[in-house]
């Protein structure tokens, strides 16, 4: 063989590894999302830290809205505007619409009947439509109310205790249970709770979100007591003071309506919603989203997004007076509760529990911290595991209005 044959045979065989391998990386045009550089074993797991939803955001400043991380042989695929979600979360909402179970979830046999591990199949759809129209729809909330009602009465009467002894209180606590039975009393019209015992084994995502929604806007709150006091004069012309709110007195409720947006839109409880995972390869906006991907969409983020949101760091109920923005799923700056087919069904319940505790608690008392730490010193660190809450609970003295 000659030397130019052999240059000749060797350029054309480059080339052709050239071509499977971009093939391969590319698969045509299409690319997999930017992202770092994986360590070997570990991939980037060491970029995440102890506040992923925080981690993540830096991330996206370098690698963009849409970003791929290796997390050990995993795929992470991060979404980080209110464009991409839509995409994902709407436009093309089926593919994207599986759960991603780990391991120690499948191990409970209790998978394969919850509806929030199923993937999209006759069976999760029938348990959605039950939940929908039978426990969740409007009719059937207006005709439980009576005892979500009695219990934020029990509330008011355990804090009305406190406040006469001067004693502090775990608002997360006393939320916690009082929100376990009221969804208790919700879906199967009982108790299943001591509220005031020291019991906090039961569990439920359910309870959880609205709890910690609302230990988030005390905090808030309390932090700026002028927002306080101007939601207790709405409180106080609707409801007449120191009534505890009922569900029907909420459509008149703005100001109290704009905290609850708020704080989700500051601290929305799941900050990645709840993971989903691709079943096959997927196109989307010209990047591949490879067979089995974790898909993850960082509402944290998208609540703080600058381009969107003024001052986005600032507590600003009053915001909400000038923006039309829903939190049912069709806006998409504003997803605390998801969108698409896996959206929240309990939505109608949240936005039904989490004003009437809140509304009745601040128009049953005036709210002080303990320990006399003043309002601009309160602790605001949050934590990050499925829910994410306040690091350090919210201990708080009520008194009298
Ligand atoms: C402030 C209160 C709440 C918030 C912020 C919240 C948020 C969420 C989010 C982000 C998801 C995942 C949506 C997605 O992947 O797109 C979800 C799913 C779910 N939520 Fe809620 N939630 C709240 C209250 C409730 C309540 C009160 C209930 C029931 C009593 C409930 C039951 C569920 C269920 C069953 C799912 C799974 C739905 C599915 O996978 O098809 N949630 N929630």
């Amino acid at each position: 063989m000659d030397n130019y044959t052999l240059v000749l045979g060797s350029t054309l065989a480059l080339s052709f590894f050239y071509i499977i391998i971009a093939k391969i990386c590319n698969r045509g045009n299409k690319k997999f999302p930017p992202g770092p550089s994986p360590w070997p074993i570990i991939g980037n797991f060491h970029l995440l830290g102890t506040k992923p939803h925080r981690s993540l955001v830096n991330l996206a400043q370098i690698y963009g809205p849409i970003m791929s991380l290796k997390i050990g042989q995993k795929t992470l695929v991060v979404i980080s505007s209110s464009t991409m979600a839509k995409q994902v979360l709407q436009k093309q909402d089926l593919p994207f619409s599986t759960r991603f179970i780990t391991n120690a979830l499948q191990a409970h046999n209790h998978c394969k009947f919850s509806v929030a591990c199923l993937p999209v199949c006759p069976q999760w759809r029938t348990l959605r439509k039950i939940l929908n129209t039978n426990i969740f729809s409007s009719n059937r909330l207006d005709v439980n109310e009576h005892l979500r009602s009695q219990k934020v009465k029990e509330l008011i009467a355990y804090c009305a205790r406190c406040s006469q002894q001067g004693k502090a209180l775990d608002i997360c606590q006393v939320v916690f249970k009082t929100n376990f039975n009221l969804m208790c009393n919700t879906l199967f019209s009982k108790d299943l709770a001591d509220p005031f015992s020291d019991s906090k084994d039961l569990f439920s995502g359910g309870t959880d979100s609205p709890t910690t929604t609302l230990e988030w806007a005390m905090a808030e709150i309390l932090r700026q007591p002028e927002i306080m006091k101007k939601v207790q004069v709405e409180l106080a012309e609707v409801v007449g003071k120191g009534k505890p709110v009922e569900e029907s007195n909420i459509p008149k409720l703005p100001y109290l309506q704009f905290i609850v947006k708020e704080t989700l839109r500051l601290h929305p409880p799941t900050p990645f919603l709840i993971p989903r995972k691709v079943e096959q390869d997927v196109e989307l906006c010209n990047y591949i989203i490879s067979k089995g991907s974790l898909v993850l969409v960082n509402v944290w983020a998208i609540g703080r997004d600058p381009t969107f949101w003024k001052d986005p760091l600032v507590f600003k109920p009053e915001r909400f007076q000038s923006l039309e923005v829903d939190m049912r799923g069709q806006d998409f700056e504003l997803i605390p509760f998801g969108a698409g087919r896996r959206i929240c069904p309990g939505l109608p319940l949240a936005l039904r529990l989490v004003p009437i505790m809140l509304g009745s608690l601040l128009n049953s008392f005036n709210w002080k911290l303990e320990a006399n730490i003043e309002p601009k010193d309160l602790d605001m660190e949050e934590t990050f595991s499925f829910i994410s809450s306040k690091a350090h609970p919210l201990r708080v003295i009520p008194s009298p209005l």
